[in-house]
């Protein structure tokens, strides 16, 4: 996992690249720093554990350098400390290097270089790989990323030089120039916000930035003229200094986000397309986290308006499974960030074997789109924390729009009233008082609803770490009741007509065992419990998202409550971009 950053030019260049890796701390906050040639054309490394706002704190403001690269880093080899911290440099001083990667054959390379390292870090064995290979400064790259197994994205650059050497094979790297140089970073939020023009490095390709230029190689140091692409309605994020968090913010734009995607989704799913993709009789959704939460609703609403076999996977299980591709299946990968390793790798798959691939994503020049047959955007705008909210309710909600479309229902002023009238306000102090109150916190529900528990209890798991559990209400009383006592809180989601009486028995059978139970429901229920948050009433196949709202509000009262941040849950990182 991990985010780089590179800038070369005329300019300072640290203040850029540290801005560049606020915008990828989504990619991970373990650790940060950044390596460059000074005034004296030395190399000069800054780097520590934490976020970018402790980077700031030890970098000296009068430092000025035309050359800097930059990391920050999601823990894979080794803990979180300042040794296992990038960059990394080689033995003798020479290279300085950031990566964004794994290599996979580390262990054997660490043999093969033979020195003494100070890390426990793969990227460390791999610097001083190319320190020890021979040739010019690419010669050594070229050759040492040949030894490699595994993905890289690298920036590398060498004491008293003034040049940055890119290389990649699996994990993102874009690269800018313009008159005031070149700047390069894992995506492309990095850029300033005028930039028009960028690169895509492509696998086993490689690239030299100098103060004026960018010149690309392939594997055996051959120059190749590389076309640039014009990007356009990217959503440059800025906002760093709002006070509020992220997630908070996030949560309460939905109504907005709602707004967009009805209005723009119509037209991106014009009628020759839906024409096309008819023709499928399945439907296969793969995603990882929060969005194969959205895939799990995406085939609820393919079965119920669209009368077609739908399946979902969760991405990681879907890469190393025995599938049964079929040409009659459409494969809809869902992913906010587009980058997700797994999910990549698992459209790659169904690509590979010459069949259709669909990508719902947020991010438009992401990975993920570059494999795609047709590309479904949602239109959450940037999102920065690392739990998803309004992601997740674009998703859904695009699923929706797309079954209902593919179904042949016309239903644009239903929906078009809804985002009218959606808002996020919901008191949610009791539920969380309720919450903090117990050990155990389960949340319930059937169809719809138990996708939006496995949604809710994911939520509460990763940013206010508590041990809680999404689950078929149905379900309880084959294992699970036993868990329940006097300190469970159990949590039923109940917005469907043909379950609610079988959700009124679970909640006795868990009041019989002395639980507590929270309902949160728009429907009239014959049944008391210790809390009951009404929710809205709106059509039922609209419900998941209103319902997960309050929910999402909840997760992150207890957040705030027990004092952690919710925007920089511990241990994680918001585009998981390795296996
Ligand atoms: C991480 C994030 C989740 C996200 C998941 C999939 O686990 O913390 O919020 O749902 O990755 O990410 P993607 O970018 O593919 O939607």
């Amino acid at each position: 996992m991990c985010g780089i950053c590179a800038g070369i030019g005329s300019e300072n260049q640290i203040e850029k690249v540290v801005r560049g890796l606020k915008k990828l701390e989504y990619r991970g906050y373990d650790s940060c720093g950044l390596a460059y040639i000074n005034e004296t054309k030395n190399l000069e490394i800054v780097k520590c554990v934490g976020g970018t706002e402790n980077l700031e704190n030890r970098i000296d403001k009068t430092d000025f350098s035309n050359v800097v690269i930059g990391h920050t880093r999601w823990a894979t080899h080794g803990t979180v400390c300042e040794e296992n911290a990038h960059p990394h440099i080689s033995f003798d001083g020479q290279f300085a290097i950031v990566h964004n990667g794994i290599v996979e054959n580390f262990e054997e390379l660490k043999k093969q270089v033979d020195v003494q390292l100070k890390s426990q870090t793969d990227t460390e064995v791999l610097v001083n790989l190319i320190c020890k290979q021979s040739g010019t400064t690419l010669e050594k790259i070229c050759n040492a990323c040949q030894k490699v197994v595994g993905s890289f994205a690298i920036a590398l650059i060498e004491n008293g030089k003034d040049e940055i050497f890119f290389a990649r094979r699996g994990s993102p790297l874009w690269i800018a120039a313009d008159e005031k140089g070149v700047f390069a970073g894992s995506d492309i939020s990095v850029f300033d916000k005028n930039f028009k023009k960028c690169f895509c490095l492509e696998d086993d390709e490689f690239a030299v930035a100098s103060l004026k230029k960018v010149e690309f190689f392939e594997k055996n140091c051959k120059k190749i003229e590389k076309k640039s692409i014009s990007v356009e309605n990217v959503d440059f994020f800025d906002g760093f200094s709002d006070e509020q968090t992220f997630m908070l913010k996030e949560i309460k734009e939905q109504p907005i986000v709602l707004r967009k995607t009805c209005f723009n989704l119509f037209s991106s799913l014009d009628d020759a397309k839906i024409c096309e993709l008819k023709k499928f009789k399945k439907f296969h959704f793969v995603a990882c986290g929060t969005a194969y939460h959205s895939c799990l609703m995406g085939c609820q609403f393919i079965k119920k308006f669209c009368k077609k076999q739908c399946e979902a996977s969760v991405a990681s299980e879907f890469r190393y499974a025995d599938n049964v591709l079929s040409k009659n299946c459409l494969y809809v990968f869902v992913s906010q960030s587009g980058e997700t390793a797994d999910t990549i790798a698992s459209a790659r798959l169904v690509k590979d074997a010459g069949l259709s691939v669909m990508c719902v994503t947020n991010e438009p020049y992401c990975t993920l789109n570059s494999l795609a047959d047709f590309v479904l955007p949602t239109f959450a705008g940037k999102e920065m924390a690392v739990a998803s909210t309004k992601a997740y309710t674009a998703q859904v909600f695009s699923l929706l729009i797309f079954a209902l479309r593919l179904g042949g229902e016309t239903i644009q002023n239903t929906l078009k009233d809804f985002v009218q009238a959606f808002d996020c306000e919901f008191d949610v102090d009791k539920l969380c008082q309720l919450v903090l109150a117990s050990q155990k916190v389960f949340f319930i529900g059937r169809g719809q609803d138990y996708v939006s528990s496995l949604e809710a209890a994911l939520k509460l798991k990763e940013i206010a770490y508590i041990n809680c559990l999404g689950m078929p209400a149905g379900e309880l009383k084959h294992g699970t009741l036993a868990l329940v006592d006097e300190k469970s809180l159990v949590v039923a989601i109940s917005t469907q007509e043909k379950t609610k009486k079988k959700i009124e028995s679970n909640i006795l059978e868990v009041q019989a065992r002395g639980g507590k139970v929270a309902l949160i429901s728009n429907l009239e229920h014959n049944v008391d419990v210790d809390l009951k948050l009404t929710l809205p009433n709106f059509e039922e196949f609209l419900m998941p998202i209103v319902s997960i709202v309050p929910l999402q509000l909840l997760a992150f009262e207890v957040c705030q409550r027990l004092g952690f941040d919710p925007d920089k849950p511990r241990n994680l990182a918001k585009s998981v971009t390795v296996e």
